[in-house]
């Protein structure tokens, strides 16, 4: 199983919302981090390829592209129900470092 280290825990909880490059998944991730849970998943919107905004109040994310909107909690498309979900990665905390998990 790949592995990839996405960034440390205290950059993530100064930052809140990091996205990166993980070129071993080609893919690009988004980690967030509100009220102490972690969430990594796909920023590239599963519809079309679009860039996500993340509004970490609501927990969504709002396609840029077409404007889909998505549940960060449930991964769910809250705009089309036949649309597909987030892709959501596995990841561990290793000594302070988030590891994510080609699943
Ligand atoms: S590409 Fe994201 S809504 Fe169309």
């Amino acid at each position: 199983m790949k592995s990839f280290f996405l960034c440390s825990l205290k950059d993530l909880k100064k930052q809140k919302t990091m996205t990166k490059w993980a070129g071993p998944f080609k893919d690009e991730l988004t980690v967030i981090f509100k009220d102490g849970a972690i969430t990594v998943f796909s920023s590239i919107c599963p519809h079309f390829g679009g860039e996500f905004n993340i509004d970490l109040k609501n927990l969504k994310a709002s396609c840029c592209w077409h404007g889909y909107e998505f549940d960060l909690s449930s991964g769910k498309c809250l705009s089309f129900s036949n649309c597909s979900p987030l892709r959501f990665y596995p990841f561990l905390i290793n000594h302070g470092d988030i590891e994510v998990f080609f699943p």
